[in-house]
């Protein structure tokens, strides 16, 4: 039997701040509002000059060299974005570019904050088959290009980011499990209603924004990633009890509080990211993974849930035995 295994992380945040402070310069809104209502405190924002792949590039080098292997020995590279550098190609082609890699199966994912998730699922299929030995799983995005930052009640929750893990064909997992869902029904209530083949004059007049029905949004995210949980520990045979760690996507602190108490899992096993950077979307659970494992909180043997929401809606997540 062929397991894919996480052999090193990678994370890159852009260097510019932009705080509560300073958000409240911008926009009718109050430092105290954003955190009590979200738990951020400040997120990162790429320079002008800063596109997706730069970000992606950064996080990439770290896992490569996190897991000490040659770049060449990589044989796939799956990057989930919602935030392209280009319409065509891909961004894991410009990627796969900049590592100086050629003829392996590159391409991106696109599942909004759930994407790492499901790139994650992609690649463990394809090692698991077979089809690759060494898979680079990227998420990276730089939402605040599709943000409107006049609107309150969404410019606060969102940041740039880039989180990595290589992955390898081994005979002890690993992946334990990985589980991906999506509904299309509700598409219109975490969106950006344009795009290139609709409505492009919006885009070509930089007005591709995000827009959410926030509360709606919350509840089924609590709902969603609650139920996850269940999933992946009954398909594992595994009990609460013997999770060490919860990875959620990083949206906002009081959806990860419901979600841990929906599910039943103490908060000293949650690891919560998003004060320091909001949501950076697909970037958001590869980010948190690596600074869990960077900081010592994950260690080998240890069981670990990683799971994402997002527009579509999409949702998913990835058993690990570290
Ligand atoms: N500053 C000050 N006031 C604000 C702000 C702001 N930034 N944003 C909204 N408000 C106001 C609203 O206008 C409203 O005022 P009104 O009653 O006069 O109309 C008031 O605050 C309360 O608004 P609510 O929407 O009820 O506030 P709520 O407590 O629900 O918090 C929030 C809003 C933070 C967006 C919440 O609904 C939420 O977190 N939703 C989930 C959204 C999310 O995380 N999306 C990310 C993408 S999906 C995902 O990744 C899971």
């Amino acid at each position: 039997m062929k397991f894919s295994r996480i052999i090193g992380t990678g994370g890159y945040l852009p260097e510019k701040v932009l705080t509560n402070r300073e958000l409240e310069s911008m926009i009718d809104t109050t430092e105290q509002w954003i955190m009590s209502r979200t738990g951020i405190s400040e997120r990162r924002i790429a320079a002008d000059d800063e596109f997706t792949v730069d970000l992606a590039e950064h996080a990439a080098r770290q896992a490569i060299d996190a897991a000490a292997i040659n770049p060449r020995e990589i044989d796939l590279i799956v990057l989930a974005t919602t935030t392209a550098d280009q319409v065509f190609p891909s961004t894991a082609c410009l990627l796969q570019h900049r590592l100086g890699l050629e003829g392996c199966p590159a391409f991106d994912v696109q599942a909004v904050c759930a994407g790492f998730i499901f790139a994650l699922g992609v690649a463990d299929n394809f090692v698991r088959s077979g089809a690759s030995r060494c898979a680079l799983v990227v998420g990276a995005e730089t939402f605040s290009r599709i943000i409107d930052w006049s609107d309150r009640r969404t410019c606060v929750l969102f940041g740039d980011g880039a989180g990595a893990v290589v992955l390898t064909a081994d005979s002890q997992p690993g992946v334990l499990s990985t589980h991906l869902h999506s509904d299309g029904k509700y598409k219109d209530l975490l969106c950006v209603p344009v795009g290139i083949s609709r409505n492009f004059s919006k885009v070509q007049a930089g007005a591709a924004y995000t827009t959410m029905q926030g509360g709606e949004v919350f509840r089924w995210a609590v709902t969603a990633m609650s139920d996850l949980i269940d999933e992946a520990l009954t398909a594992n045979r595994l009990h609460k009890e013997q999770l060490d760690w919860l990875i959620p996507h990083q949206a906002n602190i009081r959806i990860i509080e419901a979600v841990g108490k929906r599910a039943g899992i103490p908060k000293h096993k949650v690891v919560v990211t998003v004060q320091q950077h909001g949501n950076t979307s697909a970037a958001s659970v590869p980010l948190a993974l690596d600074q869990a494992v960077r900081d010592g909180r994950v260690t080998a043997g240890q069981y670990v849930l990683l799971e994402g929401f997002g527009g579509g809606f999409t949702w998913g997540s990835a058993l690990l035995k570290m």
